[in-house]
């Protein structure tokens, strides 16, 4: 079972590296509030049996595509097999993409199944999976132009559908998340990276972009939870700087290597630092 979208900044290739710092004994909650295409989630549902998981991402959009793959699986395949045949059959793929688009945008979609199938086909068929909103809230990334896009793995869907029963999908601020852990939780956070130069790194994906502010906002929060003896692991980028070590000076930092995805600097691509910072040892 993988995640069901590409998503920029997707943990799928190093989840089982962030594994490693997950704790030696873990609570019986998770909770991941920057959920995104769910790389960590996925992977680690296959192998801890935890009681209560909450899954979170300021995106409204996307946590109603994730209760759609939970509740209704198969109507969802359908649409997406209809989505799939005429693009596949249409004169040109590129203007079919932007009609769908522009649909998207209009939210002129039967309800949200079809929102959901949409969803999916953009994630699949634009730009590299990039999910990126303008100022106006509209999505806005161009076509991708696969020769032979994946669309959906009907069932990839069905089994990520099992693993989501009983798991509460909540759109929120990550601010928000409190309300809804049951008990001591391993939280698991991969907010938008801070961005090692100032053109490279996207980091907006609702519109709003991630700055430092919204990274010291995460920071008092993330303290309030270790004070509460959640277990914390989090993601972000490393850019040789002191800021993350000065943010969470009582935390531990460790450095990783990981291969980023999205990059508008070219020689950036690759292998590069990322930290994760826990507040066990
Ligand atoms: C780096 S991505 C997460 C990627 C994910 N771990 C994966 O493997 O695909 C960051 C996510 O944070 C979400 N996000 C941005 N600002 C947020 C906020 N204030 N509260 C909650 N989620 C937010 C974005 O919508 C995006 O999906």
């Amino acid at each position: 079972m993988k995640p069901f979208l590409k998503w920029v900044g997707g943990k799928n290739k190093i989840a089982s590296q962030i594994e490693v710092y997950a704790p030696k004994i873990i609570h019986e909650n998770y909770c991941e509030p920057f959920l995104g295409g769910g790389a960590m989630f996925f992977y680690l549902v296959q192998k801890y049996n935890f009681r209560n998981i909450v899954l979170s991402d300021i995106s409204k959009d996307l946590i109603d595509t994730y209760v759609i793959v939970q509740k209704k699986p198969l109507d969802l395949i359908r649409i997406l097999n209809e989505y799939k045949t005429h693009f596949l059959a249409s004169n040109s793929q590129e203007d079919f993409y932007y009609q769908i688009r522009e649909k998207f945008n209009e939210r002129s979609f039967l309800d949200k199944v079809e929102k959901s199938a949409i969803f999916i086909f953009l994630n699949k068929t634009c730009f590299n999976g990039l999910y990126r909103l303008n100022s106006k809230g509209f999505f806005n990334v161009p076509f991708g132009f696969y020769k032979n896009p994946s669309f959906y793995d009907e069932e990839n869907i069905l089994s990520c559908s099992k693993c989501l029963q009983n798991v509460e999908i909540v759109s929120c601020d990550f601010l928000k998340i409190e309300n809804y852990l049951s008990g001591k939780s391993f939280i698991y956070l991969d907010p938008p990276y801070r961005p090692i130069t100032k053109t490279s790194s996207f980091n907006n994906y609702s519109g709003k972009s991630f700055s430092d502010s919204e990274q010291e906002r995460l920071a008092t929060f993330i303290k309030i939870l270790s004070a509460k003896d959640h277990q914390i692991l989090l993601s972000n980028s490393y850019d040789e700087s002191d800021y993350f070590f000065d943010l969470y000076k009582d935390f531990f930092i460790h450095k990783i290597k990981a291969s980023r995805n999205i990059n508008s600097v070219g020689s950036k691509r690759g292998k590069i630092e990322e930290l994760l910072i826990s507040n066990y040892g």
